[in-house]
């Protein structure tokens, strides 16, 4: 079998302290109840307050670069995907560059929301064939409760802290056989986080209209999102001369597990091929998609030869799809 761009290792981290619906029940005017019928979700993971991305992000590096057999200094590249970095600069993949010792690498961070990881992996691929970088490391990790209001039901409920990693170079298994990636900026203002940057600068003001916050439009997001999601994977399968139906395991950003069925009713995909961890995490943003492979991989969800397709959807709007042949 020839070499071409794959996965290496895979790593993910979560923090340990469980935020359940139940406990969201006594913060907010919700139930249990709503949140698993609506959403899927039971539990999610809450970092503490001193802890950023970029140490959950190290995390899951370290565990990647263990799996891959290399050393921090053996990584040429780090991409790191967060739309919850440290701070607006430095990057946090060069935070997390130096907290790992890989001093032989170039460091940058990519914004693509809840793509971001599928997005990251493509560019990675690419320094990878084209003989630029041998070991890429990719990083998505975010932690989310920082930037929701626990005052506002309509999104406090959803999301969760976490990260996941991997490394990605030539390889004799596990390769990315295609990809397909999509933006549309004209559904920008349906997910946004609006102050803070240099459109609306951070005033007093600002933090009183809680502009700090991420706003979404979920019931115009929900509707984008299975179409996007199915058109993303279908596009990418079939550029890898794949049917839809001949993928083993699809594994979907984490959003709201009745898109994720919906999803996969579209693909024609029966629901033990779709990978969910969302009961216990949430929505990851970029993390989501990092840290379903590698559990997935860690769960012997998949098999030597299997057809996995990645897929995501996210602020931007983005969205994109990654197949790999294990
Ligand atoms: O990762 C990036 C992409 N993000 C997504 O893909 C999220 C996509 N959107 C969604 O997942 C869903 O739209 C939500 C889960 C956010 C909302 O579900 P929905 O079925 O679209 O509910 P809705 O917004 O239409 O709200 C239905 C009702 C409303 O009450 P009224 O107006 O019918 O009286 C809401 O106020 O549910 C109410 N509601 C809640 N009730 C209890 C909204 N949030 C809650 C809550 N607990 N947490």
């Amino acid at each position: 079998m020839m070499e071409q761009a794959g996965i290496l290792g895979l790593g993910c981290y979560l923090p340990p302290r469980k935020l359940t619906n139940k406990d969201l029940e006594k913060m907010v005017d919700t139930s249990d109840e709503w949140i698993v019928t609506r959403t899927g979700i039971r539990e999610r993971r809450v970092a503490p307050k001193e802890v950023a991305a970029s140490d959950l992000g190290v995390e899951a590096a370290r565990l990647a670069i263990k799996d891959a057999n290399l050393k921090p200094e053996d990584i040429d590249l780090i991409i790191t995907a967060t739309v919850t970095g440290d701070m607006a600069f430095p990057s946090t993949s060069c935070i997390i560059q130096d907290k790992i010792g890989a001093r032989n690498s170039a460091a940058f961070d990519i914004n693509a929301a809840c793509s971001g990881f599928v997005f990251a992996v493509t560019i990675a691929k690419q320094f990878v064939d084209s003989g630029l970088y041998k070991n890429v490391l990719v990083i998505g990790t975010e932690k989310m409760t920082s930037l929701v209001d626990w005052e506002d039901r309509s999104t406090c409920v959803l999301f969760g802290d976490g990260a996941g990693a991997c490394v990605i170079g030539k390889t004799k298994d596990r390769h990315i056989v295609s990809y397909f990636l999509g933006s549309d900026g004209a559904g920008g203002n349906l997910l946004k986080l609006p102050a803070g940057g240099s459109r609306i600068p951070a005033t007093e003001e600002t933090v009183k209209n809680k502009m700090h916050f991420l706003k979404m439009e979920g019931n115009e997001v929900f509707k984008l999102a299975v179409k996007v999601m199915a058109d993303a994977a279908n596009k990418a399968i079939t550029k890898a001369g794949f049917l839809c139906t001949e993928i083993d395991l699809l594994i979907p950003h984490q959003a709201n597990m009745r898109i994720l069925n919906a999803v996969a009713k579209k693909m024609g995909l029966p629901e033990e091929k779709i990978f969910f961890n969302i009961a216990k995490y949430g929505n990851m943003s970029s993390a989501s998609t990092a840290v379903a492979l590698a559990e997935a991989s860690k769960e012997g969800r998949i098999k030597k030869g299997d057809k996995v397709c990645l897929v995501a959807f996210g602020a931007g709007l983005t969205y994109g799809a990654v197949v790999i042949k294990w």
